[in-house]
């Protein structure tokens, strides 16, 4: 089977924010079938997690999680740590713009999450944007950077049905890992589709792709993945 650029494995994650009660969330990965050699991830809400593992067995995706605590185990009403999901998950996003808009997440708390989610074996997807890219990524250390993925996320473009180009996208990715590390993976999320993924993933410097409402359907979805096999 031929990737899309010679070597490289795509990370693709489905992001499904707050959206599908179970039965959904149980049809969807009943109705799987799906075949790639790039790494397929769906992010759920965190209460489908463990039943959608076991129904994910086999089926070439794994499940990641939406957010996790800032904080260790603790005295945390409704927090979910990242060592209760060690194990569970491989990805987890943190830090998406809707989380740093709706739940006021500052830089630090979203850099905590990551830290504690790379202390815990979890990859963290960490989501930036244009205007605040320095202080964004202001409170990592340098050696964390080639263990994490960066999510270029232009708010115009989440949920707008209006991506961004595939050539600004570039100039973003070069941009993050001049900020961070030649190791960094750098995908870009906003109205990703299965007619423009691969625009997104045939660049140098983009790892992938981070899919809100393309991701809810299967037949999307598939769409999606098969785009870029
Ligand atoms: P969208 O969402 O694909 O629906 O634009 C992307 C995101 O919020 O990560």
């Amino acid at each position: 089977m031929q990737m899309t650029q010679a070597g490289k494995q795509l990370l693709l994650v489905g992001n499904w924010k707050s959206h599908k009660n179970i039965d959904e969330a149980f049809d969807f990965f009943d109705g799987y079938r799906l075949r790639t050699e790039h790494k397929v991830i769906v992010c759920p809400p965190m209460p489908y997690v463990m039943p959608l593992k076991q129904k994910a067995e086999g089926k070439n995706v794994d499940l990641g999680a939406q957010d996790l605590s800032p904080f260790e185990m603790g005295a945390y009403t409704g927090a979910v740590t990242a060592s209760m999901l060690k194990g569970m998950i491989k990805y987890v996003i943190v830090g998406h713009s809707e989380r740093r808009k709706y739940f006021h997440e500052t830089n630090e708390v979203v850099a905590n999450k990551a830290k504690l989610a790379l202390e815990n074996e979890i990859t963290p997807i960490v989501c930036v944007d244009e205007p605040y890219l320095e202080s964004q990524l202001a409170f990592f250390e340098p050696a964390e950077f080639g263990k994490m993925v960066v999510a270029y996320e232009p708010l115009a473009a989440i949920g707008s049905g209006k991506p961004d180009s595939p050539d600004s996208a570039e100039k973003m990715a070069v941009r993050i890992k001049q900020l961070t590390s030649d190791d960094t993976k750098v995908i870009y999320g906003g109205s990703v589709t299965h007619e423009n993924v691969r625009s997104f993933c045939e660049l140098k410097n983009i790892d992938g792709v981070l899919v809100g409402g393309a991701s809810l359907d299967i037949n999307e979805w598939s769409l999606l993945v098969d785009a870029v096999k």
